[in-house]
């Protein structure tokens, strides 16, 4: 039917005849004359239509929004002054001569031309592929698939393997709830659809295959945010006989890769930090180092003072006392903003925001406007002294359990960044290593920092006598205040993968039954391995600057993990229940 792409044409193309094949976008009726802007694969073209060709006028003044129409044509050159620079087809038009309605369209639901605004996400993904036909979405997804090309590519010139690894299969925690397949050949047994392809890739380096990848899907059950979603897709790695700096090299070189070719950004080597130190100075695993805001600790300068806000955690092993300097914020932030920042570390659990606006040291205390100086006028300088203070400064105070100030301080932090323009560059990626292996819950038990199946930097004894201070050989890389990607090296000694579940609570029995495969394959000669996975959607949001992975998946669910095209979770019938040997409770009133 076609012979070119609408979208496609160039000046090249003038004086051919084309015949296209697409929707219209957008119908103009020009007193006599009618403008399609039609829209293909491509892109979109502009056609004229004008009353010398009568049915095709007639056709052309018939079409709607959306129609699927074939035009044949000549290319021509557009008249001066009608030019549209900011269309790549915007030097020339195609005077259509036959045109013929190859389909209709209902009115569409929302605007998808230059008219689409405010619509509302509910509305977009229950029509996804409507919305999916607007221009800016199709980029996203030419991108996205470029980006998966050039992976697959870089991967395989690194002497990868693709292999696949199976969806139903047993639960692999990563620390999400898993989504179950109930079993209709085996009743009362349930699949688990796999959180990442984790253990089948430890197998497949067993099995001597060397270097994996997969661009695989992982599900994971978990509370949904804009950089989450119930099924997202990974790249995953795994690499056998390999230290953790080759595996950190050959990751970072293919987003280097991706970056330099498909964004026209050259990074140096990308800085390594401690977790420790990414925790001390910006309150976060992930720091966003675009922003030149740093957490200083004061608990030890704060340790007599009478206000028990400060001194209290001051003397608190797990307590932390710290401060945020905001250069030139005594004039930049009101009272109001304060007061809304301060509702703002709230969401992270925080007790209040102190502050001192820094307004002329000279004056000693007189120049000092705050609620807290009153409470320890003795330290107050020494404070400022730490931090750096200058006239013209806004100190900011987190004082609480260490987690909740670095919760509050590390997104106060973000968000001062952000609110007032302060980001120094448009990418910072780095590497955050030496990850603790466990990290404490609630109630008290060690749950594993990144997985169960990562290597600690110690012996088993050591392991068994400090789980709390152990470190493991954990990786992240993180871009722009995004964790993108996260692996470690392995476990590949059946004892220390034994000392790793005792620590975790895990006991032999339960270790033996779900993960004996793995146990009984570290014994089969195992070579030592690691690896990494990074998170698609996440990468391709950050590249594109969409503001959401919904936005870079083609259909995705909602925040309550539903999926409002298809309706799914949908009930089932109760054959369907019958056969698989399962009767809903009924529901509690
Ligand atoms: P991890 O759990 O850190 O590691 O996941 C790796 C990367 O996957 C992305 N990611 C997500 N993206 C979208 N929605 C989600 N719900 C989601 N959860 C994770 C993140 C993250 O960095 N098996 C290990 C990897 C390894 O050790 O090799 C793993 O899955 O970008
Ligand atoms: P108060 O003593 O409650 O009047 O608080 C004095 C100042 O300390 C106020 O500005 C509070 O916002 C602030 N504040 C209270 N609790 C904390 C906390 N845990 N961390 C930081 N500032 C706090």
């Amino acid at each position: 039917m076609r012979t070119h792409f609408g979208g496609a044409l160039t000046e090249e193309h003038i004086d051919t005849t084309v015949t296209l094949c697409g929707w219209v976008h957008r119908r103009r009726d020009h007193g006599g004359v009618i403008f399609l802007d039609m829209r293909d694969r491509a892109g979109l073209v502009q056609v004229v239509v004008d009353p010398d060709t009568p049915q095709a006028f007639a056709t052309a003044d018939r079409s709607r929004s959306e129609y699927v129409l074939t035009i044949t044509g000549r290319v021509r050159r557009r008249y001066a002054g009608t030019e549209n620079p900011n269309m790549p087809t915007g030097m020339i038009e195609v005077l259509g001569k036959e045109v013929h309605i190859i389909n209709q369209a209902d009115t569409p639901p929302f605007p998808l031309n230059d008219d689409f605004a405010n619509v509302g996400e509910e509305v977009r993904l229950t029509y996804r592929y409507l919305d999916l036909r607007r221009p800016e979405m199709l980029e996203r997804f030419q991108f996205r698939s470029r980006v998966t090309s050039m992976i697959r590519a870089y991967l395989d010139r690194h002497d990868f393997l693709d292999v696949e690894t199976p969806v139903l299969t047993r639960a692999t925690p990563e620390g999400a709830r898993d989504y179950l397949v109930p079993s209709r050949t085996h009743q009362g047994s349930f699949f688990a659809l796999p959180q990442s392809p984790q253990l089948f890739k430890q197998l497949l380096m067993v099995a001597g295959f060397d270097r994996y990848y997969q661009i695989a899907k992982c599900f994971r059950d978990e509370d949904l945010r804009a950089d989450r979603q119930p099924e997202f897709t990974q790249i995953d790695i795994e690499t056998s006989f390999l230290n953790e700096d080759a595996i950190m090299d050959i990751t970072e070189g293919m987003v280097k890769e991706l970056f330099s070719t498909l964004m026209k950004v050259d990074f140096p080597t990308f800085p390594r930090m401690t977790y420790d130190e990414a925790m001390c100075r910006f309150g976060s695993d992930k720091p966003d180092l675009r922003i030149p805001l740093e957490l200083i600790d004061v608990a030890d300068l704060v340790k007599e003072v009478g206000f028990k806000v400060f001194s209290g955690p001051a003397n608190d092993p797990r307590g932390r006392v710290a401060a945020l300097r905001l250069p030139g914020g005594a004039d930049k932030l009101s009272r109001g903003q304060i007061d809304e920042y301060t509702r703002f570390v709230g969401i992270y659990g925080a007790k209040g925001l102190a502050y001192i606006k820094v307004n002329d040291l000279s004056a000693g205390l007189d120049g000092l406007q705050s609620p807290i100086v009153k409470h320890m006028e003795s330290v107050v300088f020494q404070v400022l002294e730490r931090v750096g203070a200058q006239n013209g400064d806004l100190v900011f105070f987190g004082a609480d359990r260490a987690k909740i100030v670095n919760d509050a301080l590390g997104a106060l932090r973000i968000r001062l960044g952000h609110d007032l323009g302060m980001l120094t560059a448009p990418w910072a990626p780095l590497w955050v290593v030496d990850f603790p292996m466990f990290e404490e819950t609630d109630d008290g038990k060690w749950t594993s920092c990144h997985h169960p199946f990562t290597m600690p930097r110690c012996s088993v004894d050591e392991l068994t006598r400090n789980p709390g201070t152990a470190k493991s050989v954990a990786y992240d890389m993180v871009l722009n205040g995004t964790e993108i990607g996260g692996g470690s090296l392995r476990i590949y000694d059946p004892a220390m993968q034994q000392a790793v579940f005792s620590a975790l609570g895990i006991l032999e029995d339960e270790a033996r039954e779900k993960f004996g495969f793995l146990l009984d394959a570290l014994r089969f000669g195992a070579p030592p391995h690691g690896g990494l996975a990074f998170g698609l959607d996440r990468l391709v949001m950050l590249m594109t600057g969409a503001t959401s992975i919904r936005d870079v998946i083609a259909f995705p669910k909602t925040k309550t993990a539903e999926c409002l095209l298809t309706q799914a979770p949908a009930p089932v019938d109760t054959r369907q229940m019958r056969e698989l040997g399962i009767r809903l409770r009924e529901k509690a009133e």
